[in-house]
């Protein structure tokens, strides 16, 4: 059986998950790609192993991760089993729903109906009494909010849940969903979103905003923008990435010219930084105040260990900044 690494807290750093008393790590692993039935199990418990020998407490899952659906929390559950559920207290597990999961009109969006049914069956797939965080997945225009927000409480007071979370929120519908959850006195903690150098939505729908004046965490998904903020496609596109591979979220499409241009332009600046593209992506989103951690995904376990350099990323001048800013418009 495994044993993680004695020194496994002594280089990564937690920040207070906004104003709770949840401490999460600056750099989170997402298991999104790389944990569903096509994909190596002996690299996902490299994976998992690297993570935690190196501080990273925290594990994001959803229902629907896979492909097939269900079978990243199937996977990541016989990890757990095998080898990591004596480390259980030190672990923040966490799992979402909201959208398509099963068919019919109870497996998607944001009804109490599907939101508590899918729970149970994302705990049975993990082996698991409880998550650590229960997200709702994504905003649902039909769906009362009042009706979403109290499955969530009820995923707490079931013992199934600790903490909840909203993911791809608005600012204004997080707003009024926090209202409901205080009154509630369900204990919202932490939003969920893209937030990258090459997507500021965040900035532009009032959510960073939002977050920031009530308190909440933020960790940001997709935060290398799938990989582009990294040197993987500087010189083509390599077999074993993510395009070639999956091509299913990120497509070859999105290496237009002008991203690739965007690309080299960040990447010398990381070089004259004296850093990877990588670590100077995250890093920028780590000095944001709003921002609790960043939450990447790896193909390779060396992908971690580069990863985490970022938490020990170098100051950015004003000018880098707008550097940034310039390039990435
Ligand atoms: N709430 C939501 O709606 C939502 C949506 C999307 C994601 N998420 C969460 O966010 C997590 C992360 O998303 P993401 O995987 O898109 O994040 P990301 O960190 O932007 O992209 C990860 C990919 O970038 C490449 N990469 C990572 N580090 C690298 C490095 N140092 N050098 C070169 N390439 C590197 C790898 O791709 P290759 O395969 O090319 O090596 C890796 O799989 C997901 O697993 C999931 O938990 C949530």
């Amino acid at each position: 059986m495994y044993t993680p690494a004695k020194e496994r807290y002594e280089t990564m750093e937690y920040n207070r998950c906004g104003e709770s008393g949840l401490m999460l790590p600056k750099v989170s692993l997402g298991l999104w790609h790389n944990f569903g039935d096509t994909s190596d199990y002996e690299n996902m418990k490299q994976l998992c192993f690297t993570a935690f020998d190196n501080g990273i407490t925290q594990f994001d899952l959803a229902n629907n991760y896979g492909p097939a659906y269900g079978s990243a929390e199937r996977n990541f559950g016989k990890i757990l089993k095998e080898e990591l559920m004596p480390y259980r207290d030190e672990l923040i597990i966490t799992t979402k729903a909201g959208y398509d999961m099963w068919e019919g009109p109870y497996g998607n969006w944001g009804s109490r109906k599907y939101l508590l049914a899918s729970l149970d069956q994302s705990l049975k797939r993990m082996g698991l009494e409880y998550v650590d965080i229960f997200y709702h997945h994504r905003m649902d225009p039909e769906t009362p909010l009042e009706e979403t927000m109290g499955a969530l409480a009820t995923a707490v007071q079931q013992g199934k849940a600790l903490y909840v979370g909203l993911s791809n929120y608005d600012g204004k519908t997080l707003s009024q969903a926090a209202a409901i959850l205080k009154d509630l006195k369900c204990p919202f903690v932490i939003n969920q979103n893209r937030y990258s150098i090459f997507d500021r939505t965040v900035e532009e729908n009032g959510l960073k905003r939002t977050t920031g004046i009530l308190k909440k965490g933020l960790i940001t998904f997709s935060p290398l923008a799938q990989g582009q903020l990294t040197d993987r496609y500087l010189n083509g596109i390599p077999e074993d990435s993510r395009i070639r591979k999956d091509g299913r979220f990120l497509k070859e499409s999105a290496l237009t010219p002008e991203r690739l241009d965007q690309i080299r332009r960040l990447n010398d600046l990381a070089v004259q930084r004296g850093e990877k593209l990588a670590d100077m992506a995250l890093g920028w989103l780590l000095n944001h105040e709003e921002v609790t951690g960043v939450l990447i995904g790896a193909s390779k376990p060396q992908q971690i260990l580069d990863n985490v350099k970022a938490i020990h990323c170098a100051p950015f001048t004003e000018e880098e900044l707008r550097l940034i800013d310039e390039i990435s418009k």
